[in-house]
């Protein structure tokens, strides 16, 4: 029997189609909100239904433009608080500014923290977010955080594929071995890892020693999120020349900025498979890429959350 009443999603402007299949996974309407700017710039919020001492989920990826959706995500939170709502749940399933989550160089913030504590402060109860870029953003919340993983959707997509038995799942880095080991299990394939060195903060990489063999055998490189593609595509232009064949590319979170989408759709990685927790413009929708939606994944969980059942049963075979 949940604790709360009933469970109502709302969503801000940054990507109605997936909280829509969530409601549609959850079998309930998108609840009646608007979220608009006033001609001075200005993000007003204001929900259309009672929500007084009921279970609310609000979706908003922190997609482009960053900014203005965070701030339609804080300013949706207060409105719930203000509606009187029993329980605030921020389901966001692209957490932005997570890369900015250390002090690595003299006088830079962190950032990632900055954005947990408003979301906090803000009024949110919970969070639910999905493949983070790395999992201790999580200790940046004094809220309880579910972080869901795209892993084991991605990996069912690769044996979907039925490519064969000579494979390696690739880390672009070492420091995402984690994730990509994850894969390489559930792939029962061996680990190849290439080092990443970042050219200072000019969005630029350069990826050259390579940890593993890769030759003759279809690659499957796996990361957090593509954004200027330049990760992935020297990734795989290192493994091309120590031998590698057919380079596939699953990545969770789309975030394709930039030339991100043409450059990838002409580099020599042969498949793209991404997930939709942001939104993906048609004209960044190229031929070598494909989606696989987390609406399930998201409206299971939350389904979950309001239950006060296990999530993480949802990832070992059922056991809590
Ligand atoms: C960074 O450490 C992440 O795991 C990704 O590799 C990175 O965000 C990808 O960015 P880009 O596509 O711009 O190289």
């Amino acid at each position: 029997m949940p604790f709360y009443e009933d469970l109502k999603v709302f969503t801000g402007n940054a990507h109605r189609k997936l909280a829509m299949d969530i409601c549609s996974y959850l079998d309930i309407p998108l609840g009646n909100c608007e979220v608009f700017k006033f001609s001075n710039d200005n993000t007003f919020v204001r929900i259309l239904e009672n929500i007084r001492e009921q279970d609310v989920f609000l979706v908003q990826p922190i997609a482009y433009p960053v900014n203005d959706h965070l701030m339609e995500l804080l300013i949706m939170i207060d409105a719930a608080k203000r509606a009187s709502a029993g329980r605030i749940t921020a389901v966001v399933p692209y957490f932005a500014y997570a890369r900015s989550d250390k002090k690595d160089q003299p006088r830079v913030p962190i950032t990632a923290r900055l954005v947990a504590n408003l979301i906090e402060t803000a009024g949110a109860d919970r969070v639910l977010t999905l493949e983070l870029h790395a999992g201790q953003i999580q200790g940046f919340f004094n809220i309880p955080l579910d972080e869901l993983s795209a892993i084991p959707r991605l990996a069912q997509d690769f044996k979907n594929r039925d490519v064969g038995n000579d494979i390696v799942v690739v880390a672009t880095d070492a420091g995402d071995a984690k994730r990509a080991r994850n894969m390489a299990q559930r792939l029962d394939a061996p680990l190849a890892i290439v080092e990443k060195v970042r050219l200072g903060n000019q969005e630029r990489v350069e990826s050259t020693t390579l940890i593993g063999d890769v030759r003759d055998k279809s690659a499957i490189i796996v990361d957090d999120e593509i954004g200027t593609g330049g990760t992935v595509i020297a990734t795989a232009n290192t493994i091309r020349s120590r031998g590698a064949r057919d380079i596939y590319c699953y990545a969770a979170h789309p975030v394709l900025s930039g030339e991100a989408a043409r450059v990838l759709e002409n580099s020599i990685i042969k498949e793209l498979v991404v997930t939709d927790s942001l939104p993906i413009p048609a004209e960044k929708m190229g031929k070598k890429t494909s989606l696989i939606s987390v609406a399930p994944l998201l409206g299971e969980a939350i389904q979950r959350i309001h239950s006060g059942t296990s999530v993480g049963a949802m990832f070992n075979g059922g056991s809590a």
